[in-house]
């Protein structure tokens, strides 16, 4: 019996939560970096034996949160806590979290986002969030006060221009979601039916002013295989895959017909006129023998213009180099970047889910800058956060697992050039396991975090 490669290397399990203060910095961390980095994945709460480890599923395993706290240009403190699930709460002898769930598994491990006074950690299953303190304990899971009917999707983003946190949700047990807004409050205003004809797997939304954009791509929902234990997703040779164009002002879907492929992440999206440009990170296959989604091949950026007044769609590639993660500029989110960030690594290296850089692309000139850590530094997601008024004005924050020393770094990069000498590096007390999304939180969004929790701990009454 092989044992699965996310029991080894930079996906190995940690089995214990650290609390650390004061942690050792190389360089300096800037006085200006004020706020919370976090870092989400699954990692089972006890060691899987017998039938768990031989059919170990990764992406079943128990939410886990690490965190560190940037204030006064040091690192404050390193924590690093399991989401407070059912499972979770059994094997540490524990009382469950207060709240609704709306799903079967209450897991939940895919990605953080703090919204009003609200820190909510997400899953795309079906499972509604789980509110976090600013220390990452759990306090409950919530549907908003009644405005959530499902689990949100692993990407949710904030609109810029209104302020609100927009969403498809969904669960991939039904054919529809819902397009969701929800305002500075926590409250949801509004909520329209999408209907999707079908379980396909959407991770992630791209948004312009007016438009929602999402692939109804050939991996789809099949309860077969979610009845075996394995993740329930397989390509579907029959399905004529579509790029679904969603109307923000009056809910209206329209659907584009585009070649088989498949898109975990969007890059970015923008409008002019009748006029959409989206692009992604498009895999050729994924899903089509395998359970695993990351085994055996990448994802390159591509590009797609939809022509509404005509009707159109066409698609290219505009890169070969195999990138994923990617993240740009907040303020962009609904009208468009220049530059995004992403992990990178040779065509052998992605394959075998060890990414070993972390990359700059400028989508006006095609340019790219690789950082590149070599074999022996497993990178996460680089996240970007904002400094000054230019786009690329700010930091590159990410982890850095090295495997010949067994231990994990953030490291903090210059956003302008990223291969340039570090910023800093924070050593952390323990390793942390590769998973999937990093998360920034202001200092100032901690205090609200903080303020509603004390006043207003339970948030159905608010
Ligand atoms: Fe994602």
């Amino acid at each position: 019996m092989s044992t699965s490669p996310y029991l080894l290397d930079a996906y190995a399990p940690i089995y214990t939560e650290h609390t650390e203060f004061e942690l050792p910095v190389t360089g300096s961390v800037p006085a200006e970096l004020d706020g919370l980095f976090t870092y989400i994945g699954p990692n089972p709460v006890v060691p899987p034996v017998g039938y768990r480890e031989r059919h170990y599923a990764w992406f079943r395993q128990d939410g886990h949160v690490a965190g560190v706290r940037l204030r006064g240009g040091g690192a404050e403190w390193f924590r690093n806590r399991w989401i407070r699930s059912r499972r979770v709460c059994r094997e540490m002898a524990e009382p469950r979290p207060p709240g609704p769930r709306h799903f079967l598994s209450d897991v939940v491990h895919t990605n953080v986002v703090c919204h009003g006074d609200l820190l909510l950690a997400l899953v795309e299953t079906g499972c509604l969030p789980a509110r976090l303190t600013p220390t990452l304990e759990t306090v409950e899971y919530t549907d908003l006060r009644h405005g959530l009917r499902h689990g949100v999707s692993a990407h949710p983003k904030i609109d810029p221009r209104t302020g609100r946190l927009v969403m498809i949700a969904h669960t991939p047990l039904l054919t529809w979601g819902e397009y969701v807004e929800v305002d500075g409050n926590g409250v949801v205003q509004r909520r329209d039916r999408v209907d999707f004809g079908g379980r396909p797997l959407v991770h992630d939304v791209a948004f312009t002013e007016n438009h929602a954009l999402f692939f109804d791509s050939p991996v789809r929902f099949r309860p077969s295989v979610a009845i075996r234990g394995q993740l329930p997703y397989r390509w579907d040779h029959e399905h004529q895959p579509r790029l679904g164009v969603l109307s923000r002002r009056n809910a209206t879907l329209r659907w584009f017909p585009i070649d088989p492929g498949f898109v975990l992440h969007t890059v970015t999206a923008t409008e002019r006129e009748e006029r959409i440009t989206l692009r992604a990170i498009r895999y050729e296959r994924m899903f089509d023998h395998s359970d695993d989604p990351l085994a055996g091949g990448g994802g390159c950026l591509w590009e797609w213009e939809i022509d509404l007044a005509a009707g159109r769609i066409s698609e290219r590639q505009l890169d070969d180099r195999m990138n994923e993660l990617p993240r740009s500029h907040p303020r962009t989110t609904t009208t468009g970047c220049r530059y995004y960030y992403a992990v990178t690594g040779s065509p052998e290296d992605i394959a075998d889910r060890q990414p070993t850089g972390v990359m700059k692309h400028d989508l006006t000139t095609g340019r790219t800058l690789v950082r590149d850590y070599g074999s022996g530094a497993v990178p996460t997601e680089a996240l970007f956060v904002p400094r000054g008024d230019a786009e690329d004005d700010g930091w590159l924050l990410h982890l850095i697992y090295d495997t010949d020393h067994d231990t994990s770094r953030l490291m903090v990069l210059d956003a302008t050039d990223p291969t340039g000498d570090a910023v800093a590096t924070v050593t952390l007390p323990c390793r942390i396991p590769s998973g999937f999304h990093s998360s920034w939180i202001d200092g100032r969004d901690l205090d609200t975090v903080d303020t509603a929790l004390r006043t207003r701990p339970n948030s159905r009454e608010r």
